[in-house]
């Protein structure tokens, strides 16, 4: 028998080996790479060059304009990229082949917007977040480039990563809510999806991180706003999930809208050089959102396009989207010498090394010519009905309501009940709508006795409306409620309609439409339960709503899976798990409101007496829903907390935090375990709590589990006022719970040395 201090020793040889190997072809193939782009770059024109930063639009689908003559400009090589080209797969085809017809048949990035599936719909970022479920996640993303390539498409501009804790913000469906933690691997997940684990692979799509940065904490939640905050918030708070999809290997990052520090990202040298390439070594390309170069002179920061033009390129923009300041100007200042032949060969070789690393110069057309292999198979319609089920959120359930009795007498009621398009958000333009299983039809293939009518429009708003006038309101409600006189249960299908969330669809009342509540309030005074499914993109402030209906169930945009998903869950065949990733104000007075908040020299528990307190008079300072919540059809206790030592000494040292979690009702449910530290005597002020770890545990009625969780110091650590990351010595809470504001409580110290 070899000794087992052999077979490690044997192991280790071979590992370094393999590392050496390893290590020895990337440098093999770095320089592989390197000889095919200059003896590449040698055959360029400057022109040449100036096209691969050029990016057309034929189409204006998401911007205020589309570039014309973008056919001409790619078969003449002047565009060097192309995006959201739709249509039949021959058609989107011709487009890309035009590149076969330039000088130097450079293969276009082919870039479109799939950001939460591609025909395949899944459930909106901010749905899907709350499964709290990575490996999901990964899931979707990788069905999403399994489709995409199969036409063609080679780039997509997600994950989009922006932290925000202000859902007037129409953007937040569209990411994966307030923290950090949770937002970073969320980020790796996506774009371990879509990349896979070779970027030349044929499935493999190039992810592109947006909006680079602090989009999300955009003014007044109002979109393309400016921003304003202090370098330790950013690095604490908004920089984390950047910074995790540019590690787990992000090919290419988006400019947002907003400014930074009074410069707009587009120019903010200190963003796009001292921090994304700099101090995070990214080595992908950076691309602009659609305009940015174009709106500089609107920021205040560029007199003219030559201006905005030298600015964009000074920071270290590689790619112009859509506004063509590049192609129009690039070549003049060269000639001026404000700009040098350097800095454009700079950024044209880093596009240029991103398409060689996604495989391009040998197949350009990627998995092309397979969709029927690849889109809406059973197994991709698989794992958005899984989706969708395990992003719903049950915000309430008095008195059991649900699970739905098989033999209950349901009215199914709501404007988007029988609506396919309802189901996908703004973000899923290439979404088949016809493959979509809407909610009636998910419950007819359930149950026999079900009845459906749309009850009111989605929006009466006269911005917004659908059609809406007081005449037809009053019939569809009379039809509906003629239907839940006869009903053991309503099921309202209601929130807000699709085109109130996503790009530029801020609101200031993040409450229900008032025809919706209306119906809501007639359906209440049939005096028969109602579950109320939530349709949304955002937290509302809907605390009557949810007091009117008994239960309550968030479904998000749940995508091409809706109608199974929600037969799932309403039934009990699927008991629902997942956890809010969005804190739900009370009212738009209490925006911006999240969970990870300081203490306050002035602390404020509701119901204390106290003035001179930092409260509100007119409310409470809770939120509505806190960061974390969402019940089960079963009740989960939780033991108290166990600490495996009260003091720890050194860094090397672990920390073990044990509870106990019994499913104490009576069917079999996983529960979001959640653990958060508080760090209350620091050198800076810290937030009262920040999630640090989390489980999924899965139990049958009546059964017990330990639920351990391991600390390190790494968990203690955060941005000082000099921008230092560390950790230091001292108390610190401990809370674990099934939500931030319901958690047990402990205390350790930890010290670096005695
Ligand atoms: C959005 C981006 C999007 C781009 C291209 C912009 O308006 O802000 O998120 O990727 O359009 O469609």
């Amino acid at each position: 028998m070899i000794p087992k201090i052999h077979i490690i020793a044997l192991l280790m040889l071979c590992v370094t080996t393999h590392i050496a190997a390893h290590t020895e072809t990337s440098s093999k193939d770095e320089k592989a790479k390197d000889a095919f782009i200059t003896s590449l770059m040698q055959k360029m024109t400057v022109e040449e060059k100036i096209a691969q930063l050029n990016l057309v639009t034929p189409t204006a689908a998401t911007g205020p304009f589309r570039t014309m003559n973008a056919t001409e400009k790619l078969r003449a090589g002047i565009a060097g990229n192309v995006m959201s080209v739709r249509g039949s797969t021959a058609s989107v085809h011709k487009r890309q082949a035009l590149f076969e017809q330039t000088r130097l048949q450079i293969p276009l990035f082919f870039g479109l917007d799939i950001i939460h599936g591609f025909k395949t719909v899944m459930p909106i970022p901010l749905g899907l977040s709350c499964a709290w479920d990575t490996l999901l996640v990964e899931r979707t993303a990788r069905v999403a480039a399994l489709e995409a390539t199969s036409m063609g498409y080679n780039w997509t501009y997600s994950p989009m990563v922006d932290i925000s804790r202000d859902p007037r913000w129409g953007r937040v469906m569209e990411g994966s809510g307030e923290d950090p933690l949770l937002g970073s691997l969320i980020a790796r997940a996506m774009v371990r999806g879509y990349q896979g684990d070779n970027l030349s692979s044929p499935t493999s799509l190039m992810a592109c991180v947006k909006h680079f940065a602090l989009y999300g904490a955009s003014e007044a939640g109002r979109d393309y706003n400016t921003t304003d905050m202090s370098h330790m918030k950013m690095y604490q708070n908004y920089l984390p999930p950047y910074k995790a999809a540019v590690d787990a290997g992000a090919g290419s990052i988006m400019t947002s809208f907003n400014d930074i520090d009074g410069l707009p990202a587009t120019v903010n040298h200190w963003l796009l050089n001292d921090l994304l390439r700099k101090e995070w070594g990214f080595n992908g390309f950076i691309v602009t959102d659609y305009n940015c170069i174009g709106e500089l002179p609107a920021h205040g920061v560029a007199a003219d396009g030559y201006e905005a033009a030298k600015k964009a390129l000074d920071a270290g923009v590689d790619m112009d989207m859509s506004s063509e300041h590049y192609s129009t100007y690039l070549k003049t200042l060269l000639d001026r010498q404000e700009i040098t032949l350097e800095q454009i060969d700079t950024a044209c070789r880093r596009v240029l090394e991103a398409k060689y690393d996604l495989g391009l110069f040998d197949n350009p057309y990627k998995n092309y010519g397979t969709t029927e292999n690849c889109i809406l198979t059973p197994e991709n319609i698989s794992v958005a009905i899984e989706a969708a089920r395990k992003s719903m959120v049950l915000l309430k359930n008095q008195n059991n309501v649900l699970p739905l009795k098989p033999d209950a007498k349901i009215a199914l009621i709501g404007p988007a009940a029988d609506n396919k398009f309802e189901m996908i958000s703004m973000w899923a333009p290439d979404g088949l709508a016809d493959s979509v299983c809407t909610i009636r039809r998910g419950l007819e293939q359930r149950t026999k006795f079900l009845s459906y009518a749309q009850g009111t429009f989605l929006s009466d708003h006269p911005w917004l409306t659908d059609g809406y006038t007081e005449e037809a309101a009053q019939q569809r409600m009379d039809e509906a409620l003629g239907i839940a006189r006869d009903a053991d249960v309503i099921v309202a299908v209601l929130g807000e309609g699709r085109n109130l969330s996503g790009e530029a669809k801020s609101m200031t009342n993040i409450s229900m439409m008032p025809c919706q509540r209306k119906l809501l309030q007639a359906l209440k005074e049939t005096g028969k339960p109602i579950v109320l499914l939530l349709l949304n993109g955002r937290s509302m402030t809907i605390e009557a709503e949810i007091e009117m209906a008994d239960a309550v169930v968030d479904i998000w945009r749940p995508g091409t899976g809706a109608g199974q998903a929600v037969a799932d869950v309403l039934y009990g065949d699927y008991n629902p798990s997942g956890k809010l990733t969005m804190t739900w104000p009370r009212s738009v007075g209490q925006i911006p409101i999240y969970y990870n908040a300081k203490n306050t020299g002035r602390p404020y528990k509701d119901g204390e007496r106290g003035n001179f307190k930092s409260r509100y008079i007119d409310s409470p300072n809770a939120p509505l829903f806190p960061f974390g919540y969402g019940l089960s059809y079963t009740t989960f206790n939780y033991g108290d907390i166990a600490l495996s030592d009260t003091l720890v000494v050194g860094e090397s040292k672990t920390l073990q935090a044990t509870i106990e979690l019994t499913n104490t009702g009576s069917v079999s449910g996983t529960e979001i375990v959640q653990l958060y530290v508080g760090d209350p005597a620091a050198s800076v002020t810290r937030p009262v709590k920040e999630l640090k770890h989390f489980r999924h545990v899965t139990l049958r009625p009546g059964e017990k589990r330990k639920v351990s969780f391991t600390l390190t110091p790494e968990d203690l650590k955060f941005w000082s006022n000099d921008l230092k990351y560390d950790w230091e010595s001292g108390l610190f809470n401990l809370f674990i719970g099934t939500n931030s504001a319901d958690v047990k409580v402990a205390q350790f110290r930890w010290e670096k040395q005695r």
